[in-house]
Protein backbone atom coordinates (compact mmCIF):
# COMPACT_ATOMS: atom_id res chain seq x y z
CA UNK A 1 0.00 0.00 0.00
CA UNK A 2 1.25 3.33 -0.90
CA UNK A 3 1.94 5.42 2.51
CA UNK A 4 -0.59 7.45 3.52
CA UNK A 5 -3.38 5.75 1.26
CA UNK A 6 -6.62 5.57 2.78
CA UNK A 7 -6.83 1.35 3.94
CA UNK A 8 -11.11 1.90 3.29
CA UNK A 9 -10.69 2.25 -0.50
CA UNK A 10 -7.31 0.04 -1.14
CA UNK A 11 -8.09 -1.73 -4.42
CA UNK A 12 -4.43 -3.84 -4.76
CA UNK A 13 -4.20 -6.40 -7.22
CA UNK A 14 -7.77 -7.43 -7.34
CA UNK A 15 -8.82 -4.39 -9.28
CA UNK A 16 -11.75 -4.23 -5.92
CA UNK A 17 -12.08 -1.40 -3.26
CA UNK A 18 -11.47 -2.65 0.45
CA UNK A 19 -15.24 -3.13 1.49
CA UNK A 20 -15.81 -4.90 -1.31
CA UNK A 21 -13.41 -7.37 -1.01
CA UNK A 22 -14.14 -7.84 2.86
CA UNK A 23 -18.01 -8.17 1.48
CA UNK A 24 -16.94 -10.86 -1.64
CA UNK A 25 -14.63 -12.70 1.00
CA UNK A 26 -17.28 -13.03 3.83
CA UNK A 27 -19.95 -14.27 1.28
CA UNK A 28 -17.12 -16.83 0.53
CA UNK A 29 -16.76 -18.14 3.84
CA UNK A 30 -20.67 -18.30 3.84
CA UNK A 31 -20.91 -20.01 0.76
CA UNK A 32 -18.29 -22.04 1.96
CA UNK A 33 -19.86 -23.04 5.17
CA UNK A 34 -23.16 -23.20 4.28
CA UNK A 35 -21.70 -25.90 0.93
CA UNK A 36 -20.48 -27.98 4.34
CA UNK A 37 -23.56 -28.04 6.32
CA UNK A 38 -25.81 -29.22 3.29
CA UNK A 39 -22.89 -31.25 2.57
CA UNK A 40 -23.55 -33.16 5.78
CA UNK A 41 -27.10 -32.70 5.70
CA UNK A 42 -28.04 -30.01 8.28
CA UNK A 43 -27.90 -29.31 11.97
CA UNK A 44 -27.47 -32.19 14.44
CA UNK A 45 -30.56 -33.90 15.80
CA UNK A 46 -31.96 -32.96 19.52
CA UNK A 47 -31.20 -35.08 21.45
CA UNK A 48 -34.64 -37.11 22.58
CA UNK A 49 -35.63 -37.39 26.21
CA UNK A 50 -34.81 -40.49 28.21
CA UNK A 51 -32.76 -43.88 26.97
CA UNK A 52 -32.59 -44.73 23.55
CA UNK A 53 -35.72 -46.78 22.55
CA UNK A 54 -33.43 -49.66 21.28
CA UNK A 55 -32.02 -49.64 24.70
CA UNK A 56 -34.69 -50.14 26.37
CA UNK A 57 -36.34 -52.75 24.23
CA UNK A 58 -33.30 -55.02 23.98
CA UNK A 59 -33.40 -54.86 27.96
CA UNK A 60 -36.54 -57.22 26.80
CA UNK A 61 -34.76 -59.10 24.61
CA UNK A 62 -36.54 -56.85 21.86
CA UNK A 63 -35.44 -55.68 18.29
CA UNK A 64 -37.10 -52.80 17.57
CA UNK A 65 -37.13 -51.20 14.35
CA UNK A 66 -38.15 -48.13 11.80
CA UNK A 67 -38.82 -48.14 8.06
CA UNK A 68 -36.10 -45.61 6.49
CA UNK A 69 -35.90 -43.94 3.04
CA UNK A 70 -32.30 -44.01 1.51
CA UNK A 71 -33.04 -40.52 0.63
CA UNK A 72 -33.61 -39.44 4.05
CA UNK A 73 -30.79 -40.83 5.14
CA UNK A 74 -28.51 -39.43 2.98
CA UNK A 75 -29.69 -36.05 2.95
CA UNK A 76 -30.84 -35.05 6.50
CA UNK A 77 -28.17 -35.74 9.30
CA UNK A 78 -30.91 -35.11 11.91
CA UNK A 79 -33.26 -37.78 10.57
CA UNK A 80 -30.10 -39.95 9.86
CA UNK A 81 -28.50 -39.49 13.64
CA UNK A 82 -31.81 -40.55 14.64
CA UNK A 83 -32.78 -43.61 12.87
CA UNK A 84 -29.24 -44.87 14.16
CA UNK A 85 -29.55 -43.74 18.01
CA UNK A 86 -32.99 -44.90 18.48
CA UNK A 87 -33.60 -48.35 16.23
CA UNK A 88 -31.84 -51.60 16.45
CA UNK A 89 -33.42 -52.67 12.82
CA UNK A 90 -34.24 -51.12 9.94
CA UNK A 91 -36.52 -52.30 6.97
CA UNK A 92 -35.77 -50.03 3.49
CA UNK A 93 -39.64 -48.56 3.33
CA UNK A 94 -39.29 -48.79 -0.71
CA UNK A 95 -35.67 -49.33 -1.88
CA UNK A 96 -36.04 -53.10 -1.78
CA UNK A 97 -38.56 -53.37 -3.51
CA UNK A 98 -39.47 -55.10 -7.23
CA UNK A 99 -39.70 -51.65 -8.88
CA UNK A 100 -36.51 -50.32 -7.42
CA UNK A 101 -34.39 -53.04 -7.50
CA UNK A 102 -35.20 -54.92 -11.18
CA UNK A 103 -36.69 -51.92 -13.08
CA UNK A 104 -35.94 -54.14 -16.09
CA UNK A 105 -35.82 -58.39 -16.48
CA UNK A 106 -32.14 -59.12 -15.36
CA UNK A 107 -31.05 -55.40 -14.99
CA UNK A 108 -30.25 -54.70 -11.29
CA UNK A 109 -29.91 -51.72 -9.16
CA UNK A 110 -28.80 -52.27 -5.73
CA UNK A 111 -27.45 -48.69 -5.24
CA UNK A 112 -29.66 -47.11 -3.10
CA UNK A 113 -30.66 -50.13 -0.73
CA UNK A 114 -26.96 -51.17 -0.07
CA UNK A 115 -26.50 -47.58 0.88
CA UNK A 116 -29.21 -48.56 3.66
CA UNK A 117 -27.43 -51.69 4.41
CA UNK A 118 -23.97 -49.88 4.72
CA UNK A 119 -25.60 -47.59 7.33
CA UNK A 120 -27.10 -50.05 9.03
CA UNK A 121 -24.14 -51.61 9.36
CA UNK A 122 -22.50 -48.46 10.68
CA UNK A 123 -24.90 -47.98 13.25
CA UNK A 124 -25.15 -51.68 14.05
CA UNK A 125 -28.67 -52.22 13.02
CA UNK A 126 -30.41 -55.84 11.17
CA UNK A 127 -31.93 -55.36 8.20
CA UNK A 128 -35.54 -56.65 7.62
CA UNK A 129 -35.62 -57.30 3.89
CA UNK A 130 -39.32 -56.07 2.43
CA UNK A 131 -40.30 -56.96 -0.16
CA UNK A 132 -39.77 -60.18 -2.53
CA UNK A 133 -43.09 -60.67 -4.09
CA UNK A 134 -46.09 -58.34 -3.58
CA UNK A 135 -48.83 -57.31 -5.90
CA UNK A 136 -47.61 -53.65 -5.63
CA UNK A 137 -44.55 -51.15 -6.77
CA UNK A 138 -44.01 -53.86 -9.83
CA UNK A 139 -42.22 -52.68 -12.48
CA UNK A 140 -44.70 -52.80 -15.59
CA UNK A 141 -42.34 -55.35 -17.49
CA UNK A 142 -43.77 -58.26 -15.00
CA UNK A 143 -47.35 -57.68 -15.14
CA UNK A 144 -46.48 -58.09 -18.81
CA UNK A 145 -45.41 -61.65 -18.22
CA UNK A 146 -47.63 -64.85 -19.22
CA UNK A 147 -47.41 -67.83 -16.20
CA UNK A 148 -43.91 -69.53 -17.61
CA UNK A 149 -41.97 -66.63 -17.57
CA UNK A 150 -43.59 -64.81 -14.53
CA UNK A 151 -42.78 -68.04 -12.56
CA UNK A 152 -39.36 -68.10 -13.96
CA UNK A 153 -38.73 -64.09 -13.41
CA UNK A 154 -39.89 -64.64 -9.95
CA UNK A 155 -37.15 -67.23 -9.09
CA UNK A 156 -34.26 -65.42 -10.87
CA UNK A 157 -35.84 -62.30 -8.61
CA UNK A 158 -35.77 -63.76 -5.16
CA UNK A 159 -31.97 -65.82 -6.23
CA UNK A 160 -30.41 -61.98 -7.06
CA UNK A 161 -32.20 -60.25 -4.52
CA UNK A 162 -31.10 -62.84 -1.53
CA UNK A 163 -27.81 -63.93 -2.73
CA UNK A 164 -26.77 -59.91 -3.02
CA UNK A 165 -27.67 -59.51 0.70
CA UNK A 166 -27.02 -63.16 2.07
CA UNK A 167 -24.81 -61.88 4.20
CA UNK A 168 -26.47 -58.60 5.75
CA UNK A 169 -30.52 -59.25 5.69
CA UNK A 170 -31.17 -62.12 7.62
CA UNK A 171 -35.00 -61.82 7.48
CA UNK A 172 -37.13 -61.72 4.74
CA UNK A 173 -40.68 -60.36 3.99
CA UNK A 174 -40.99 -63.09 1.31
CA UNK A 175 -44.67 -62.63 -0.03
CA UNK A 176 -46.48 -59.81 1.02
CA UNK A 177 -50.07 -59.37 1.17
CA UNK A 178 -51.49 -62.18 -0.71
CA UNK A 179 -55.19 -62.37 1.34
CA UNK A 180 -57.46 -59.69 0.32
CA UNK A 181 -59.57 -58.01 2.73
CA UNK A 182 -62.95 -60.05 1.68
CA UNK A 183 -60.89 -62.83 2.62
CA UNK A 184 -59.94 -64.74 -0.21
CA UNK A 185 -56.46 -64.83 -2.00
CA UNK A 186 -55.90 -61.62 -3.68
CA UNK A 187 -56.22 -61.44 -7.48
CA UNK A 188 -53.13 -60.48 -8.20
CA UNK A 189 -50.98 -60.80 -11.20
CA UNK A 190 -49.12 -63.74 -9.17
CA UNK A 191 -52.20 -65.52 -8.18
CA UNK A 192 -54.03 -64.66 -11.62
CA UNK A 193 -50.93 -66.09 -13.78
CA UNK A 194 -49.72 -68.75 -11.32
CA UNK A 195 -52.57 -69.46 -9.28
CA UNK A 196 -52.46 -70.27 -5.20
CA UNK A 197 -49.16 -72.02 -5.55
CA UNK A 198 -47.25 -69.09 -6.20
CA UNK A 199 -46.72 -68.43 -2.31
CA UNK A 200 -44.94 -71.74 -1.55
CA UNK A 201 -43.00 -71.46 -4.68
CA UNK A 202 -41.80 -68.23 -3.41
CA UNK A 203 -40.91 -69.69 -0.06
CA UNK A 204 -39.47 -72.66 -1.64
CA UNK A 205 -37.02 -70.60 -3.70
CA UNK A 206 -36.04 -68.15 -0.94
CA UNK A 207 -34.77 -71.07 1.37
CA UNK A 208 -32.74 -72.37 -1.59
CA UNK A 209 -31.34 -68.97 -1.87
CA UNK A 210 -31.22 -68.75 1.45
CA UNK A 211 -30.64 -71.46 3.53
CA UNK A 212 -30.65 -69.16 7.64
CA UNK A 213 -32.70 -66.18 6.42
CA UNK A 214 -35.72 -65.98 8.84
CA UNK A 215 -38.71 -66.02 5.89
CA UNK A 216 -41.80 -64.59 6.78
CA UNK A 217 -45.48 -63.82 5.79
CA UNK A 218 -46.48 -60.16 6.07
CA UNK A 219 -49.98 -59.33 5.50
CA UNK A 220 -52.12 -55.98 6.20
CA UNK A 221 -55.16 -55.58 8.52
CA UNK A 222 -55.46 -58.89 9.50
CA UNK A 223 -54.39 -57.74 12.98
CA UNK A 224 -58.11 -58.82 14.34
CA UNK A 225 -59.97 -62.12 13.96
CA UNK A 226 -61.89 -61.73 11.29
CA UNK A 227 -62.70 -63.56 7.28
CA UNK A 228 -59.48 -61.88 6.40
CA UNK A 229 -57.33 -63.46 9.26
CA UNK A 230 -58.99 -66.61 9.46
CA UNK A 231 -57.99 -66.93 5.76
CA UNK A 232 -54.55 -66.05 6.60
CA UNK A 233 -54.44 -68.64 9.04
CA UNK A 234 -55.37 -71.58 7.05
CA UNK A 235 -53.19 -70.41 4.45
CA UNK A 236 -49.85 -70.46 6.69
CA UNK A 237 -51.20 -73.75 8.62
CA UNK A 238 -51.25 -75.47 5.01
CA UNK A 239 -47.92 -74.38 4.42
CA UNK A 240 -46.53 -75.68 7.26
CA UNK A 241 -48.10 -78.93 7.41
CA UNK A 242 -47.02 -79.06 3.56
CA UNK A 243 -43.56 -78.73 5.09
CA UNK A 244 -43.26 -75.46 3.25
CA UNK A 245 -40.34 -73.49 4.51
CA UNK A 246 -42.21 -70.09 6.06
CA UNK A 247 -40.81 -68.87 9.46
CA UNK A 248 -42.26 -65.99 10.36
CA UNK A 249 -46.21 -64.28 9.99
CA UNK A 250 -45.35 -60.42 9.82
CA UNK A 251 -49.01 -57.98 11.09
CA UNK A 252 -48.03 -54.96 9.73
CA UNK A 253 -50.61 -53.05 12.67
CA UNK A 254 -51.19 -49.79 10.37
CA UNK A 255 -53.80 -48.63 12.70
CA UNK A 256 -56.04 -45.33 13.19
CA UNK A 257 -57.68 -44.01 16.68
CA UNK A 258 -59.68 -46.59 16.47
CA UNK A 259 -56.85 -48.55 17.86
CA UNK A 260 -56.26 -52.28 17.14
CA UNK A 261 -58.63 -54.97 17.41
CA UNK A 262 -59.17 -56.24 20.93
CA UNK A 263 -58.40 -59.72 20.00
CA UNK A 264 -55.18 -58.78 18.20
CA UNK A 265 -53.15 -60.71 20.95
CA UNK A 266 -55.68 -63.89 21.20
CA UNK A 267 -55.09 -63.58 16.73
CA UNK A 268 -51.40 -63.69 16.71
CA UNK A 269 -51.28 -66.28 19.36
CA UNK A 270 -52.91 -68.97 17.32
CA UNK A 271 -50.24 -67.72 14.74
CA UNK A 272 -47.90 -68.51 17.33
CA UNK A 273 -49.21 -71.98 18.01
CA UNK A 274 -48.71 -73.38 14.87
CA UNK A 275 -44.86 -72.65 15.60
CA UNK A 276 -44.16 -69.24 13.62
CA UNK A 277 -42.61 -66.63 14.76
CA UNK A 278 -44.43 -63.38 15.44
CA UNK A 279 -43.33 -59.34 14.22
CA UNK A 280 -44.93 -56.36 13.96
CA UNK A 281 -43.85 -55.21 11.06
CA UNK A 282 -45.31 -51.59 10.14
CA UNK A 283 -46.96 -50.09 13.12
CA UNK A 284 -48.11 -46.52 13.09
CA UNK A 285 -51.49 -44.53 14.00
CA UNK A 286 -52.72 -41.91 11.59
CA UNK A 287 -54.46 -39.12 12.91
CA UNK A 288 -56.91 -36.12 11.22
CA UNK A 289 -55.11 -33.46 10.90
CA UNK A 290 -54.13 -31.07 12.51
CA UNK A 291 -54.63 -33.62 15.44
CA UNK A 292 -55.35 -31.81 19.12
CA UNK A 293 -53.79 -32.83 22.27
CA UNK A 294 -56.19 -34.80 22.99
CA UNK A 295 -55.85 -37.33 19.74
CA UNK A 296 -52.02 -37.70 20.31
CA UNK A 297 -52.86 -38.41 23.73
CA UNK A 298 -55.52 -41.06 22.36
CA UNK A 299 -52.46 -42.02 19.75
CA UNK A 300 -50.10 -42.62 22.53
CA UNK A 301 -52.55 -44.87 24.60
CA UNK A 302 -52.52 -46.72 21.27
CA UNK A 303 -48.82 -47.03 20.73
CA UNK A 304 -48.54 -48.37 24.06
CA UNK A 305 -51.04 -50.81 23.08
CA UNK A 306 -49.00 -51.88 20.25
CA UNK A 307 -46.19 -52.31 22.47
CA UNK A 308 -47.54 -54.84 24.90
CA UNK A 309 -49.20 -56.53 22.01
CA UNK A 310 -46.32 -56.93 20.73
CA UNK A 311 -44.69 -58.09 24.30
CA UNK A 312 -47.57 -60.13 25.07
CA UNK A 313 -46.58 -62.92 22.50
CA UNK A 314 -42.81 -62.33 22.93
CA UNK A 315 -42.76 -61.07 19.65
CA UNK A 316 -39.43 -61.61 17.57
CA UNK A 317 -39.03 -57.22 16.60
CA UNK A 318 -41.06 -54.59 16.47
CA UNK A 319 -41.05 -51.99 13.61
CA UNK A 320 -42.91 -48.58 13.09
CA UNK A 321 -43.34 -47.37 9.81
CA UNK A 322 -41.39 -44.57 10.12
CA UNK A 323 -40.41 -41.59 12.51
CA UNK A 324 -41.35 -38.85 11.89
CA UNK A 325 -44.17 -37.07 10.74
CA UNK A 326 -42.26 -35.41 7.89
CA UNK A 327 -41.70 -38.86 6.43
CA UNK A 328 -44.41 -40.82 6.61
CA UNK A 329 -46.84 -42.78 4.03
CA UNK A 330 -50.44 -41.67 5.84
CA UNK A 331 -49.73 -37.77 5.20
CA UNK A 332 -48.38 -38.48 1.47
CA UNK A 333 -51.24 -40.88 0.62
CA UNK A 334 -53.86 -40.35 2.59
CA UNK A 335 -56.13 -37.23 2.42
CA UNK A 336 -56.73 -35.35 5.53
CA UNK A 337 -54.96 -37.69 8.03
CA UNK A 338 -51.12 -37.49 9.38
CA UNK A 339 -49.51 -37.19 12.06
CA UNK A 340 -48.72 -40.77 12.35
CA UNK A 341 -45.36 -41.37 13.82
CA UNK A 342 -43.56 -41.05 16.99
CA UNK A 343 -41.60 -37.91 16.07
CA UNK A 344 -43.36 -34.55 14.16
CA UNK A 345 -42.50 -32.68 11.46
CA UNK A 346 -39.62 -31.24 13.03
CA UNK A 347 -38.28 -34.17 14.86
CA UNK A 348 -39.22 -33.51 18.74
CA UNK A 349 -40.91 -36.09 20.64
CA UNK A 350 -44.57 -36.39 20.66
CA UNK A 351 -46.28 -38.24 23.78
CA UNK A 352 -46.43 -41.31 21.49
CA UNK A 353 -42.65 -41.50 22.24
CA UNK A 354 -42.22 -41.85 25.84
CA UNK A 355 -45.40 -44.02 25.42
CA UNK A 356 -43.50 -46.30 23.75
CA UNK A 357 -40.37 -45.77 25.76
CA UNK A 358 -42.13 -46.73 28.99
CA UNK A 359 -44.42 -49.55 27.51
CA UNK A 360 -41.04 -50.60 26.63
CA UNK A 361 -39.78 -50.59 30.08
CA UNK A 362 -37.64 -47.93 30.06
O1 LIG B 1 -40.68 -42.60 -6.75
C1 LIG B 1 -41.64 -41.56 -6.94
C2 LIG B 1 -40.95 -40.24 -7.11
O2 LIG B 1 -40.18 -40.25 -8.29
C3 LIG B 1 -41.99 -39.12 -7.15
O3 LIG B 1 -41.35 -37.88 -7.16
C4 LIG B 1 -42.89 -39.19 -5.93
C5 LIG B 1 -44.02 -38.16 -6.00
O4 LIG B 1 -45.10 -38.53 -5.18
O5 LIG B 1 -43.48 -40.47 -5.85
C6 LIG B 1 -42.53 -41.50 -5.72
O6 LIG B 1 -43.17 -42.72 -5.60
C7 LIG B 1 -43.78 -42.97 -4.36
C8 LIG B 1 -43.18 -44.26 -3.80
O7 LIG B 1 -43.81 -44.55 -2.56
C9 LIG B 1 -41.67 -44.20 -3.58
O8 LIG B 1 -41.37 -43.17 -2.70
C10 LIG B 1 -45.26 -43.15 -4.55
O9 LIG B 1 -45.84 -41.92 -4.98
C11 LIG B 1 -45.91 -43.60 -3.27
O10 LIG B 1 -47.28 -43.94 -3.51
C12 LIG B 1 -45.20 -44.81 -2.72
O11 LIG B 1 -45.82 -45.13 -1.50
C13 LIG B 1 -45.33 -46.24 -0.79
C14 LIG B 1 -46.39 -47.34 -0.75
O12 LIG B 1 -45.94 -48.41 0.06
C15 LIG B 1 -46.71 -47.88 -2.14
O13 LIG B 1 -47.77 -48.76 -2.07
C16 LIG B 1 -45.03 -45.78 0.61
O14 LIG B 1 -43.93 -44.86 0.60
C17 LIG B 1 -44.71 -46.95 1.52
O15 LIG B 1 -44.68 -46.54 2.86
C18 LIG B 1 -45.81 -48.01 1.39
O16 LIG B 1 -45.43 -49.09 2.20
C19 LIG B 1 -46.37 -50.18 2.24
C20 LIG B 1 -45.55 -51.44 2.51
O17 LIG B 1 -44.54 -51.57 1.56
C21 LIG B 1 -46.45 -52.66 2.54
N1 LIG B 1 -47.53 -52.49 3.50
C22 LIG B 1 -48.32 -51.29 3.34
C23 LIG B 1 -47.43 -50.05 3.36
C24 LIG B 1 -48.21 -48.79 3.29
O18 LIG B 1 -48.90 -48.68 2.08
Amino acid sequence: MTPGADPSTFSGRTGLTFPRRAAVGAAFVLIVIAAAYFARGGADAEPLPGPPLREVAKKQGMELGTAVRGDALERNRAYRQIAAAQFSTVTPENDMKWFAIEPERGDFDFGPADDIVERAREANQKVRGHTLVWHAQLPGWVKELGAKDLRQATREHIHAVMGHYDEDVGVWDVVNEPVSDDGELRRSVFMRRLGPGYIADAFRTARAADADAKLYLNEIGAEGINAKSNRLYELVRRLKAQGVPIDGVGFQAHANLDGLPGDFVANMRRFKALGLDIAITEADVGLPVPADPGELQAQARIYREIVRSCRAVDCRSLTFWGFTDGRSWISETQAGMGAATLLDEALRPKPAFSAVQQALGG
